[in-house]
């Protein structure tokens, strides 16, 4: 692996973002579990996308259907056919299989053995319902939410009274039986997508898939991603999904390459239109001015939780030579920081005394976490000295800290040190919690 990406994994493990999986049992293919500041993370970079959707956008509703569906949508949606697989070619050599659209050569990468013909490699993944494992009990984990959003397509148009245009926004986990997952938390078997289905009038779908894509883009601008290492493609049509009529895709420059993060498509009516057919509902929109029934094109938008988060951690990552802390060991090697954006960052408030063998100052610094910690992500720090105890909350990029000092006592004031520009200036402690949700724009 790259040696930054190797310093993000190490990073995300020590520092609690994500550990690999079953870890005391010696791990489990490409599984991750997100640690205290990797939930933090991935709730506040949720938290934004939900945010953006079902408040900044107009007529966006919430939905969190079940990741267990009736198998017929599966059928209806393609996925269980041809159209969600991908080529698999294994090696006569070694018995590694690989995806064919990864390989560069026709030949093993890591043997250089002779690779079999592909085949193609069904992507869902089966499960069983009930105490019997029989043909009829069989499931599918969902591969993607959205399909929950469009078999629920009159339910919501129905209970919430919408018109189209309307949206309907959903987050939740999604699995997919990858051949080749790998690069981290990258592309792994179960992961997380937040997604938005648009449902436009045909004529309209063109117009709203730019407006979305444009939107999506702000987005990421919005929450600090430097320009630079975002960028669009346009999908050929050769390579689209079986369901879109186009997709572009918003890519990351990641340490390992320019590689998707998200994907605008115009689905067209195909998924509409094959459930009707296959659940015989007329799931149809009636367009009341116009006294016409039509089919609702769909646009969408769809980012993985996990991969967004990857890209944010990345582009938040630097290293400061020679250190910002003066820290005696910092003097020598580099200090890591994570400039994450405020909306992001795990913790927003690290809570210091200046020495941790005056209980008067533990007490007080005690105090401030309890009053702080109800309304915002913080941490207590004793450990160590002051220097080393900024250095630790900069590598997690912690927002804020506030040192308890023997001043404090005297005027009930602490000193308030910000993260990115390192100033530091007294705030009384009334007004404190005000003055960093001030900051934070909370
Ligand atoms: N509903 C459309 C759909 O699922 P997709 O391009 O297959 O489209 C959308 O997936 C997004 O979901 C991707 O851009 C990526 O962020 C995320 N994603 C897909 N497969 C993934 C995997 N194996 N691991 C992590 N994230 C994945």
């Amino acid at each position: 692996m790259d040696n930054l990406m190797n310093k993000i994994v190490s990073l995300a493990k020590r520092r609690g973002f994500v550990f690999p999986s079953s870890e005391i049992y010696g791990g489990f293919g490409s599984c991750y579990d997100f640690g205290p500041l990797g939930t933090e993370m991935k709730n506040n970079v949720k938290d934004a996308w939900r945010k953006e959707m079902t408040r900044n956008q107009e007529s966006v509703v919430p939905l969190d259907s079940a990741i267990l569906m009736s198998p017929k949508i599966w059928q209806a949606s393609g996925h269980l056919t041809a159209g969600f697989a991908d080529e698999l070619v294994e090696c006569k050599k070694c018995h590694r299989r690989f995806r064919k659209d990864f390989l560069e050569g026709d030949k093993c990468p890591d043997c250089g053995g002779e690779l079999t013909e592909p085949r193609k490699f069904n992507l869902m993944m089966k499960t069983f319902i009930g105490p019997v494992q029989e043909e009829g009990s069989e499931a599918y984990l969902r591969a993607e939410t959205c399909q929950g959003i469009y078999v629920n397509f009159n339910n919501i148009l129905n209970s919430m009274r919408l018109k189209i245009p309307f949206g309907v926004a959903q987050i939740g986990k999604a699995f997919r039986n990858e051949i080749t997952p790998g690069n981290f938390i990258y592309r792994t078997r179960e992961f997380e997508q937040m997604e938005m289905q648009w449902f436009c009038r045909p004529e309209t779908a063109d117009k709203f898939f730019e407006y979305w894509l444009e939107s999506r883009l702000k987005w990421y601008s919005s929450l600090g991603i430097k320009k630079e290492n975002i960028r669009t493609k346009e999908v050929p049509k050769d390579e689209l999904a079986h369901y879109a009529r186009r997709a572009v895709d918003i890519e990351y420059k990641f340490p390992f390459g320019w590689q998707e993060i998200e994907g605008v498509h115009n689905r067209g009516d195909w998924d509409l239109s094959n459930h009707a057919k296959n659940s015989k509902q007329d799931l149809q929109y009636y367009d009341e001015e116009k006294k016409e029934k039509y089919f609702p094109h769909v646009i969408e938008t769809s980012v993985g939780a996990d991969r967004s988060f990857l890209a944010f951690l990345i582009d938040s990552y630097h290293e400061v030579k020679g250190g910002r802390t003066k820290t005696t060991e910092s003097a020598k090697e580099e200090e890591v920081m994570l400039k994450l954006h405020k909306s992001l960052a795990p913790v927003k408030v690290a809570v210091l005394p200046l020495v941790k063998n005056k209980p008067e100052l533990v007490k007080k610094a005690k105090e401030i976490f309890q009053m702080i910690k109800p309304e915002l992500s913080a941490q207590y720090d004793e450990i160590g000295s002051i220097g080393r105890r900024y250095r630790r909350q900069d590598e997690i990029g912690t927002l804020f800290a506030v040192t308890v000092d023997f001043d404090t006592l005297e005027n009930n004031d602490v000193t308030l040190r910000d993260r990115d520009t390192m100033s530091q200036e007294r705030v009384k402690v009334a007004d404190l919690l005000s003055v960093i949700k001030e900051k934070l724009n909370v």
